[in-house]
């Protein structure tokens, strides 16, 4: 179980996250709010990669800083940005991260294999990166986030620049692996999300508005006939100008 605890972060006078408390059992959530609503900083700091300004992390009870190495074997991440990883091939890149994660030696080569499969990247995985359409990075980036089978995968706009029929292959897939595990994912587009999201946490301006199934939602925002119509219901389709409160 992840739990967040009053969580907050501030960039300089500006509130990314104020007070986020929010508690996350296995199933797959979708993460939705508008450009700047605050989504990419919580995820890198779920992910330990970014400290909150105040707050904590936990996982089942421990704070993930306490927990160190163990807890980079417990999760994956897909962050937005692509890296810079353009002269290495796709397996290179994909076994370095494997030896960030602890995976063995052993055990490497099948993983490598199983996870380019997931993302149908198997005939391009020995082509340097660098060489990939941009739908392929992408890909190879979602790869690294499911190497050594995470408890918690954390997934940045996943399906950015993926064509119509990898976006819903890969959607698919996600939606095998959600029995064992939590799998946050900040869609790119709402249909990502929408048939295979146990819950949907909306976010705005650094506050989660409220969490509850599609069919909830829907029923709750204006009767609407979809999360997309829920979406333009609370957000109008706007850009988030979050406030600039000083904590
Ligand atoms: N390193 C930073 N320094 C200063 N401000 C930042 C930094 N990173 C993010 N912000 C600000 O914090 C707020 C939240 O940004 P964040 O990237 O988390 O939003 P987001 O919901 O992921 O947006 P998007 O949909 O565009 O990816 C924004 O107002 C952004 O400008
Ligand atoms: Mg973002």
């Amino acid at each position: 179980m992840l739990e967040l605890e009053q969580i907050s972060k501030k960039y300089k006078d500006k509130l990314a996250l104020d007070q986020v408390t929010l508690s996350l059992e296995n199933g797959i959530y979708g993460l939705l709010g508008p450009n700047g609503a605050g989504k990419s900083t919580l995820m890198n700091i779920i992910t330990g990669n970014l400290k909150p300004t105040a707050g904590q992390v936990k996982w089942d009870g421990k704070e993930i800083r306490s927990l160190g190495a163990d807890f980079r074997s417990i999760i994956g991440y897909a962050p937005q940005q692509q890296g810079l990883y353009d002269t290495f091939t796709g397996r290179r890149f994909l076994s370095y991260m494997a030896t960030l994660k602890g995976i063995s030696k052993k055990e490497m080569a099948e993983e490598i294999k199983r996870v380019l499969s997931f993302v149908n990247m198997e005939e391009a995985a020995d082509r340097m990166i660098g060489t990939y359409s941009g739908g392929m990075k992408q890909r190879i980036l979602i790869a690294q986030a499911i190497l050594g089978d995470p408890k918690l995968i954390v997934l940045d706009e996943p399906t950015a620049g993926l064509d119509p029929k990898e976006r819903v292959r890969i959607r698919e897939r996600i939606r095998e692996f959600s029995g064992d595990k939590i799998i946050l994912v900040s869609p790119h587009v709402v249909s990502d999300i929408e048939p295979i999201a146990k819950e949907i946490i909306l976010i705005k301006s650094g506050n989660i508005m409220d969490r509850d199934t599609v069919e909830h939602l829907c029923q709750k925002y204006g009767e609407a006939k979809d999360l997309e119509e829920v979406y333009m219901e609370i957000f109008g389709g706007e850009e988030d100008h979050a406030s600039t409160d000083i904590l």
